[in-house]
């Protein structure tokens, strides 16, 4: 089958790779309708992660069940399913306990396995034709069958439910202000479902235009970091006051004021949002921290972030009596309520999607993605 391989930092192919094969009764074979590049997938891409060449991308998968193992027992043939990018087993102590983003099992030695990632387990991506999906059962979640809401749906694989963890990590309530910063895909679905959540103000923090826009777009306030501090700017507009609650949907490649916006040639800040963060929101607020932070670094602007050691104002963190939630979401723990909001009309997280595109041509997607040109926001293969 055809499938996205990373070659090089900056350098994907559509190659020829084996077809997946039932290996356990419990897995099913899906047929990729919709696969989607993730911010997530430029840290490897970019060569900022340990990947190594060879690794076929892709966790954000959706498709028509082709196969369904001999244990199989909720699916068959035909049925269209969105799975979860985290791999997970059902039955483990972290899974049990709705932490599927943790799962001990399908990575043995780590807590935690996800489709074509680094690290993540021996699972293969789903940016191609087909896909081995294990535990069936429990990792697809099933879809109304028909080809409506294809892209709304495919957000459900990662960015939707990603986007409320920060919501849900950062307790954003009715009537809350809030600060998200990054209006990436997933700053955009973590400021949408504060919104959804019932937040009376919800400020986002970028410098690309496209994004902004699509932030404002939905209810937002954009805020661009390039003009000016976001701090000063969020606290000018609350007449002098901070936010309730505050999203890191940025993560360790965070850039300085008037950075390129372009992968690879960006000046970083690595602690930049965090220390954001703590000054803009009030005493007793909360931060959640969707955005990715690593162990080791190979492109770190420092000794101490290759290693992922980064300076945070603890002390003002503790003075001002904030929580703080980070880490992989358990997508599985929203997956289903954010689907049936979709079904009822309430939610079209869609409306994040810029290109969809033929999969042979996600050399081209990936680069514009990366380089954030043209309006790249959120794209989709359509294999
Ligand atoms: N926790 C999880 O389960 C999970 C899941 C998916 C993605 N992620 C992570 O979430 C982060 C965002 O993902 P994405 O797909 O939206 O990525 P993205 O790269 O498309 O978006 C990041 C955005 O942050 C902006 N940005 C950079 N520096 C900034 C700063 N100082 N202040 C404000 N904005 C800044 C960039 O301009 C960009 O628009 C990534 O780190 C990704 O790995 C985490
Ligand atoms: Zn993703
Ligand atoms: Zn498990």
């Amino acid at each position: 089958m055809r499938a996205v391989v990373y070659k090089k930092p900056f350098e994907v192919a559509v190659e020829n790779v084996p077809d997946p094969k039932i290996k356990h009764p419990n897995d099913a074979i899906v047929k990729i309708t919709s696969s989607c590049i993730c911010g997530s997938d430029l840290h490897m891409y970019e060569g900022r992660t340990a990947a190594k060449a060879g690794i076929v991308f892709g966790h954000e998968n959706m498709g028509i069940v082709q196969e369904a193992g001999p244990a199989v027992t909720s699916l068959k043939r035909g049925d269209r399913v969105v799975m979860p990018f985290n791999v997970a087993c059902g039955f483990c102590k972290n899974c049990r306990r709705g932490f599927t983003g943790f799962c001990l099992t399908v990575n043995p030695g780590f807590a935690g396995g996800a489709y074509g990632y680094v690290a993540m387990g021996p699972w293969t991506g789903g940016q191609s034709e087909y896909l081995q999906v294990p535990f069936a059962d429990f990792n697809c979640l099933p879809l109304p069958a028909g080809k409506d809401h294809e892209a709304d749906f495919a957000m459900l694989a990662d960015i939707f439910p990603t986007g409320y963890h920060g919501a849900e990590l950062a307790g954003v309530s009715p009537g809350e202000s809030v600060a998200v910063f990054g209006a990436g895909p997933v700053g955009l679905m973590a400021a949408y479902s504060c919104l959804i959540r019932g937040a009376a103000q919800v400020f986002v923090v970028d410098h690309v235009k496209a994004r902004l826009d699509k932030a404002k777009e939905i209810g937002g306030i954009p805020i661009n970091y390039d003009t000016a501090d976001p701090v000063k700017q969020i606290k000018e507009q609350r007449h002098g006051s901070g936010v309730d609650k505050g999203i890191d949907a940025v993560g360790y490649q965070a850039t300085k004021a008037g950075s390129s916006a372009a992968g690879g040639e960006q000046d970083e800040v690595p602690n930049t949002v965090l220390n954001q963060l703590i000054d803009v929101v009030n005493p007793t607020g909360a931060l959640g921290i969707p955005g990715l932070y690593v162990p080791s670094d190979p492109g770190g602007v420092d000794a101490n972030a290759s290693r992922g050691a980064l300076l945070m104002n603890f002390g003002r963190l503790f003075e001002k009596g904030l929580r703080l939630g980070t880490g992989q979401c358990n997508v599985k723990r929203y997956n289903a309520d954010l689907r049936d909001l979709i079904i009822s009309g309430r939610a079209k997280p869609g409306f994040v999607v810029s290109h969809e595109v033929p999969l042979d041509q996600a050399p081209e997607a990936y680069r514009k993605f990366d380089r954030r040109e043209d309006g790249y926001t959120k794209v989709i293969l359509h294999p």
